[in-house]
């Protein structure tokens, strides 16, 4: 059985919705509490068993490399102020088994661009994307329960959630047979509500056969002029399996500033250090 052991990470996006804090640093390092929503997404990914994490990167990304780096300036400043457990912290961002690698994507020329330049690094084998703006928080986490879904059926599986039907046009929007987890039989990227086949969307997690790469290859520019994942994967779907699988879990489409704070909320009630006052705060509102 192949095992799913690569996650890419498209973090080359302008973030335009978050500016002007995203005008010099990337949208993925802001902070939900403590911790930048990268962290978060690689974490969901350790925690899937996923062990080389590769993230398609662009200009004014150079922040999210030295996240995932050594700090050595940081580190011996903590030592000497025997600041042992921010050390041990910062230190345990990423687990020592696991490789960090970074692609540059020179331009943004959409996102299934992007999952393109992985494929030099990826090869032959089925692959992870997690999109860290779609912030999903449960245990066992997103991609965790995906891996099992892969693991059963070998084959793509694609993490979907109903939305407001208004709100079609903002995802890829998946036609299945119905099944749970369902055979994918369309899938359109950012439909008009009247033109939707339903209200299933796909948000942030998916687990690819490599076939996507030959696929994403010849897909043309579509919706909004970008080279879209989703047309890659209705080319995929025409010559082998793809499942939706509906996840067990809470999202905040961190890609908006409405869900970030509503991120920022959910996971600063439940802060170990802060939770109990911040809850407590809120309240008193
Ligand atoms: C991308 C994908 C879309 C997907 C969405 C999930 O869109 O193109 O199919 O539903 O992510 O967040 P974006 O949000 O980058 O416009």
């Amino acid at each position: 059985m192949t095992q799913v052991r690569k996650c890419v990470f498209p973090v080359a996006g302008m973030g335009s919705r978050f500016l002007p804090a995203t005008k010099a640093s990337p949208k993925e390092m802001m902070p939900v509490v403590d911790k930048p929503l990268i962290q978060y997404a690689v974490e969901e990914a350790v925690a899937a068993g996923i062990t080389d994490m590769i993230f398609i990167t662009g200009r004014n990304k150079r922040s999210i490399e030295d996240h995932f780096d050594k700090a050595y300036e940081v580190e011996a400043e903590l030592a000497a102020r025997g600041k042992l457990e921010l050390l041990e912290l910062v230190q345990g961002i990423i687990p020592k088994h696991i490789n960090c690698i970074y692609i540059r994507q020179p331009e943004a020329l959409g996102l299934g661009h992007a999952v393109l330049c992985a494929a030099p690094v990826v090869n032959e084998e089925p692959f992870a994307i997690i999109l860290a703006d779609d912030m999903i928080d449960n245990d066992p986490a997103v991609m965790q329960q995906m891996v099992g879904v892969y693991e059963q059926h070998q084959c793509s599986v694609l993490g979907v959630e109903e939305v407001p039907r208004e709100h079609t046009r903002q995802y890829g929007i998946v036609q299945t047979d119905g099944g749970e987890p369902g055979a994918v039989r369309a899938i359109v990227e950012k439909p008009r509500p009247e033109e939707a086949p339903s209200n299933l969307a796909v948000v942030g997690r998916y687990i690819l056969s490599p076939r996507i790469f030959h696929h994403l290859a010849s897909v043309q520019a579509g919706a909004g002029g970008e080279i879209q994942l989703t047309d890659g994967i209705a080319a995929l779907l025409k010559e082998e399996k793809v499942l939706a699988y509906r996840f067990k879990g809470v999202r905040y489409d961190c890609g908006s500033k409405l869900g970030y704070l509503q991120a920022m909320v959910a996971y600063g009630q439940k802060h170990p250090e802060v939770g109990a006052a911040f809850s407590a705060y809120l309240k008193s509102l």
